[in-house]
């Protein structure tokens, strides 16, 4: 029995150092220690040998078995270890290599163009708000003096949710909500996006963005409006900038006029960029109509106001000399990158 074990062990012994590979070194276990292994087999026949040598065969069993175990551990972690080192060795870090950079978009030139307008704004003491991109008729058309078989709403260019809703052609709804609310004296500007049905083009998109403004006060003239936005025109567009306005006419102001700021470009001159004629139109403005201030609980005998509406996308496309408008909407980076 004492020569059996031995060779067990020398067997066991001999495969562990032909093993090259932790997953050999493990068959070795089941082979000599596990359920189905030699040892356990040797203990198996242990009712074949006398009652009285028993203990001592069981001793030199343990002990054979110990052995193994040591010796195998031994080898485990010898492998282990040699197994790290090579890892280490392969896997080496280059940490002087440039990082993946994080692809973060860009800032639109619309959103530019909006923070400048509103920081102009803001710097002569006026609040921004926002209003709501689905309208009633009411804030749409009537409260702004648009009565029901007006052209304005026609339905080639208003996009009605049903007969009550329509997603506002206009930013001028907010004027009315605001007036509403009675809080005067009035000094806004009212950022946000407006929808028409218009077939895209360089120049027209379904949807775009406006700027509306309100101020409304006792005693606010046509002079008001004209040095405010002499002064706004300034710091948009430059120090030089002049501005005119051309009577027009809007159902919610009376007078009511279109302004152009002289070229930035030739200077007034004339120049490709303002098509000879030296002026560029921006905005459309005038005094508040006094039925509108009426219908929103405003008494025109004691206070009156100016308005404007500004087209976002005119303004940036004419800041950043682009010359289509659908560049804005197709969010290509390579074309946000520039500005
Ligand atoms: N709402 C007008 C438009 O969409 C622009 C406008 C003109 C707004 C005159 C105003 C204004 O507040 O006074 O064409």
């Amino acid at each position: 029995m004492k020569e059996k074990l031995e060779k067990i062990k020398q067997d066991a012994i001999a495969q562990i150092e032909k093993s090259d590979a932790l997953e050999a070194l493990n068959e070795v276990r089941v082979n000599f220690l596990g359920k189905k292994g030699e040892l356990t087999a040797v203990l198996k026949s242990m009712k074949d040998v006398a009652p009285e040598d028993r203990p001592k065969v069981g001793q030199f069993v343990n002990e054979t078995r110990a052995e193994i175990e040591r010796i195998l551990d031994e080898a485990t972690k010898k492998m282990e270890k040699l197994k790290r080192e090579s890892q280490m060795k392969n896997e080496v870090i280059d940490v002087t290599l440039p990082a993946k950079k994080n692809m973060v978009g860009h800032r639109h030139p619309n959103v530019t163009t909006q923070e400048e307008v509103e920081r102009i704004f803001i710097g002569m003491g006026y609040e921004v708000v926002e209003g709501p991109e689905i309208e009633t008729d009411y804030y749409n058309f009537e409260a702004l003096n648009i009565p029901a078989d007006h052209p304005a709403k026609d339905e080639q260019d208003t996009f009605y949710i049903n007969g009550d809703f329509l997603l506002r052609t206009q930013t001028s709804g907010t004027q009315v909500h605001v007036m509403e609310k009675g809080k005067l004296p009035i000094r806004m500007i009212a950022p946000g996006r407006v929808f028409r049905s218009d077939e895209v083009d360089a120049t027209h998109s379904p949807s775009f963005h406006q700027i509306e403004g309100l101020v409304i006060d006792k005693h606010i003239t046509f002079a008001d409006l004209k040095g405010t936005l002499a002064e706004f025109s300034k710091e948009l567009f430059g120090e030089d900038t002049k501005v005119r306005f051309r009577p027009h006419h809007f159902n919610f102001t009376e007078p009511s006029a279109e302004m152009d700021i002289s070229c930035f470009k030739c200077g007034g001159k004339g120049c490709r960029f303002c098509k000879g004629t030296g002026w560029i139109e921006i905005l459309g403005c005038g005094l508040v109509h006094p039925n509108v201030l009426r219908m929103s609980g405003i008494d025109p005998e004691e206070y009156s106001g100016f308005a404007f509406g500004i087209g976002l996308e005119r303004i940036a496309l004419l800041k950043y000399e682009i010359d289509d408008m659908r560049l804005l909407y197709e969010n290509d980076v390579r074309f946000l990158k520039q500005f």
